[in-house]
């Protein structure tokens, strides 16, 4: 018997039926599609993402098999998966950051909650997944990144005039704390600080970034508006805890970001609940279910849980966040999944501000 051979607009015509979930259209009008390779029975392409923290890679991944595997002639089909990440604002082509493609803030209404520990967390798992991240500690009255993140000296090398930013777990880093005596308090407010913070932005060669993780001291004040106003359309990660006081904050930071035309991605909810590491039971020191209160109410999303563990505390204080400390927990699984949403999410935003 013959072998029958698979032509390529069949292949097509099978991936038609194909959808991204989250952009709810089909791969091959999204121009997923790439290197498309056949001969006889044996498929094979590449599936370019819009972003390589996508969540639903593997669901994606058995959609196209199940589509191909009942062609007739079928014999296998080697997938690879890229990605490219799209721009979330064409404005930020003409911005302090023009290689940056987008930019996520993490923000809270009230100090304490968790902003530096998602900040890095978030930006390591984000490096982890493939993508190409920068970290800016936009803290100017408590930047602990650098310590979070175990950089102390700062190499300052220039390259066509611009600061070099240190690398680490696979992102760059870049930190007020770099340019200050350590135990010395910032006090600049208002157009000083604006200066300051532009400069911050403008002055580094961040490169080619698809991510610029950016953590922000708390509360609603003049860093947030300053941002704001130099780089258009940041996108806003807000974190909070269950309990009430940090729930009316954010309430606070929501009006205030909306006000000033940021995206809100949704809401992280920190230390949700206390792991007991003896009989690993859980016990929601700081009340339970805010989070998803204040998602509901504001009809922003909830991206995610983090419970209250030790562990970490210790890896921010050594400098080993948990996300490298042990990938594999759960702790650090929830960070990825986080991950995954706020990326999905950009995707999904940057197309639809394009109209695509
Ligand atoms: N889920 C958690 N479990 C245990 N400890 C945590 C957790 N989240 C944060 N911490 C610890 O709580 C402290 C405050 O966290 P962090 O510095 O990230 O908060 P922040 O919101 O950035 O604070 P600030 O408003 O001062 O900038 C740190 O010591 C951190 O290690
Ligand atoms: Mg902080």
């Amino acid at each position: 018997m013959t072998k029958v051979a698979i032509r390529e607009e069949e292949v097509l015509e099978r991936l038609r039926r194909v959808n991204d979930p989250e952009l709810n259209r089909d791969l091959v009008s999204l121009g997923m599609i790439k290197n498309l390779a056949i001969d006889g029975g044996k498929i094979s392409f590449l599936v370019e993402l819009t972003t390589p923290a996508c969540p639903l890679k593997s669901a994606i991944e058995s959609e196209i098999k199940k589509e191909l595997s009942t062609l007739p002639g079928f014999e296998a089909v080697t997938l690879t998966f890229g990605a490219n990440v799209r721009r979330g604002s064409p404005e930020l082509e003409k911005s302090f950051v023009p290689g940056v493609k987008n930019v996520i803030a993490v923000a809270s209404g009230k100090g304490g909650v968790g902003k530096s520990t998602v900040s890095v967390n978030l930006a390591i798992a984000l490096a982890q997944s493939g993508a190409k991240v920068g970290l800016l500690d936009a803290d100017l009255y408590g930047p602990n990144v650098p310590l979070m993140m175990g950089i102390s000296d700062f190499p300052k090398t220039l390259q066509n005039e611009k600061i070099v930013p240190p690398e680490k777990y696979g992102l760059k880093l870049m930190s007020i704390a770099f340019f200050m005596e350590p135990g010395q308090a910032v006090i600049w407010r208002g157009p000083m600080l604006h200066k300051a913070l532009q400069q911050f932005l403008g002055d580094v060669a961040w490169g080619e970034l698809d991510y610029l993780v950016v953590d922000l001291p708390p509360g609603t004040g003049d860093v947030q508006l300053s941002l704001s106003q130099s780089l258009p359309l940041t996108c806003v990660v807000l974190v909070t805890t269950p309990q009430d006081v940090a729930l009316l904050d954010v309430e606070k930071a929501i009006f205030m970001f909306q006000k000033v035309n940021c995206y809100i991605l949704g809401v992280v909810e920190n230390m949700s609940n206390f792991i007991c590491p003896h009989c690993e039971k859980g016990t929601p020191i700081f009340g339970e279910g805010g989070g998803e209160k204040l998602a509901k109410e504001f009809n922003i999303p909830l991206l995610g849980q983090i419970p209250l563990v030790p562990e970490i505390r210790e890896g921010g204080d050594s400098g080993r966040p948990i996300v490298i400390r042990a990938p594999k927990s759960e702790v650090a699984l929830a960070f990825q999944e986080i991950a995954g949403e706020v990326a999905a999410k950009l995707s999904v935003y940057s197309m639809q501000r394009k109209g695509e």
